[in-house]
């Protein structure tokens, strides 16, 4: 409250409309003072040697565009200050404090998580120039403010499907910084499908070697035409690493979703033995849910238990995704095999025989301490004990799921799902898989549904977005396609609902634009979106 009347007051002020100040999510308070700090060769960073790890990023960001050295230093005035601060648990374990002034800038926070968030603010406060990768003519003022600020949830995620295709380690890079510039802290790394298999599992080879390669892909789904060019590529567990500790300097956990029983054409592709039928199958061409899913035998269990103990190994994340969505039936129930399982376990049907699949992981991940997540298509059947809910089809599921004590993501697709049109005039746009997200709907997405009690709201985690990638066959449409929702996404998981306000997150998005071009994001609405052969656009 207190927080609150403070941006109000500089608001009746009339400061921070006309003010260049535009942070992108929104922070909680922002109380205006006088001058500004100049940023120079001189400027050192002053941090104790615990607040080291943030103190060293912000001089790797800070480099580049100015090309000063920002020696850091533990003891001194001036400059900008890094202070990791105990005491300042009211602003929660992600919060911090800035204080700006002609004297320097000190940043405060109770962790280091808080610190980076402040980094992150303070870089938004100097020029948009700061975002460049060469150094730049600029003079580097911060404005004098006070800023208090902290997430509205926990959980500030996106989704990347490498899949459909695949994205080169680089860009995956790319794609951690640009959350940490917006403060998201979840990035769920879609890692197999129907089409692909991207990570290295050093005891079945075959899931690389074989499942990580397809012959053909498809460019439009109605007319069928294809690119007649084979894709593929995969992680390796070095690779797999590097990436992890990327994210993790940058506070970002890193979820693997490892697809099962459905979306699994290229395992099986591997390894037949996995499927229903013995047939030798090819990594899928075309785009859509392959009936192809995997068997529910004692050995595929134990291999998608194998699979998921080097995942482990991998991945530090508390939530393991095991997808679950978009199953079809139609094998299983002329599987011999499956229907001895349904008639052995004392199953009603197919829904229940997904629902003990799941059950199997879950159990499995519990006992190795870690929490299973599944999309929405879990609950059929019944929700396994210890699942944490995706929510992407409809808000029954959140419901039912939240009011069962269950924790849940809100994910819908019709908010959330960035791989929609930005527009409803087709006509002009690359294209897509249907639907029409525009900006401001995408900035409308509200977690807590009004049905929930106060009870059900505390199991809602937070808010990720979705970008599938079935027609976004490279890192340049992709940033199309997910930029600038995802600036509106940050908003929401961060914001606090009451400071959520669209025309002022447009007029603020008019400088964030500037910085996604110094960082090279081709969103959206940037003069040349579209660097396609005509082919891809239509
Ligand atoms: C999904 O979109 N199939 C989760």
């Amino acid at each position: 409250m207190i927080l609150g009347s403070i941006l109000f007051a500089s608001l009746a002020l009339g400061a921070p409309t006309a003010s260049p100040i535009s942070i992108v999510p929104r922070p909680t308070s922002i109380e205006f003072g006088t001058g500004a700090f100049q940023v120079d060769s001189k400027t050192s960073i002053v941090a104790a040697p615990k607040a080291r790890g943030t103190a060293k990023y912000l001089q790797s960001v800070l480099r580049p565009a100015t090309g000063f050295d920002f020696e850091i230093k533990t003891k001194g005035a001036g400059g900008i200050q890094l202070v990791l601060d105990p005491k300042l648990t009211t602003l929660g374990e992600e919060g911090y404090l800035l204080v700006s002034n002609p004297k320097g800038v000190l940043i405060s926070a109770s962790t280091q998580t808080g610190l980076f968030y402040g980094v992150q603010t303070l870089r938004q406060l100097l020029p948009t120039e700061i975002f460049r990768a060469s150094n730049q003519t600029t003079k580097w003022a911060v404005p004098a403010v006070t800023i208090e600020d902290s997430p509205r949830f926990g959980w500030r995620g996106a989704h990347l499907d490498v899949g459909r295709y695949f994205m080169p380690k680089e860009f995956v890079l790319k794609y951690i910084d640009l959350l940490a510039v917006h403060k998201m802290n979840m990035f769920h790394w879609h890692l197999t499908e129907d089409q692909g298999w991207r990570i290295e599992i050093k005891k079945y080879p075959r899931l690389t070697e074989v499942g990580a390669w397809r012959k053909d892909s498809m460019l439009t789904y109605s007319p069928e035409t294809y690119s007649g060019k084979p894709h593929g590529g995969f992680y390796t567990q070095e690779d797999v690493r590097e990436i992890v500790a990327y994210a993790a300097e940058r506070h970002i956990t890193v979820m693997p979703e490892i697809e099962m029983p459905g979306h699994a054409q290229a395992a099986i592709a591997a390894y037949p033995e996995l499927g229903n039928t013995g047939k030798q199958l090819e990594v899928y061409t075309k785009w859509g849910v392959s009936n192809d899913v995997f068997n529910t035998e004692p050995k595929t269990i134990q291999f998608l238990q194998d699979v998921l103990t080097e995942v482990m190994e991998l991945f530090p994340s508390k939530f393991i995704h095991i997808g679950g969505d978009e199953c079809p039936k139609s094998q299983w129930k002329t599987s011999k095999s499956a229907q001895a399982k349904i008639k052995e376990l004392g199953l009603k049907d197919e829904h229940e025989l997904q629902s003990w699949f799941i059950s199997q992981m879950d159990k499995f991940l519990t006992s190795k301490g870690r929490r299973l997540m599944g999309w929405s298509e879990i609950l059929e059947g019944g929700l396994a004990p210890g699942a944490t809910l995706m929510v992407w089809l409809g808000d029954d599921g959140a419901l039912a799921a939240s009011g069962s004590g269950h924790d849940v993501v809100m994910a819908q697709n019709a908010h959330t799902y960035y791989d929609h049109y930005q527009t409803d005039k087709r006509d002009t746009e690359p294209w897509a898989i249907g639907g029409n997200l525009p900006l401001e709907k995408a900035y409308a997405y509200e977690p807590i549904l009004p049905q929930m009690s106060a009870e059900q709201a505390k199991h809602v985690l937070g808010v990720q977005s979705q970008c599938w990638t079935e027609y976004m066959p490279d890192e340049k449409r992709v940033e199309y396609m997910v930029f600038p929702r995802a600036c509106a996404m940050s908003e929401i998981g961060w914001t606090q609902r009451d400071l959520r306000d669209y025309p002022d997150f447009s007029k603020r998005m008019d400088t964030h634009l500037q910085r996604l071009t110094n960082l090279d994001v081709n969103y959206r609405g940037r003069g040349n979106s579209y660097p396609y052969p005509l082919k891809y656009i239509k």
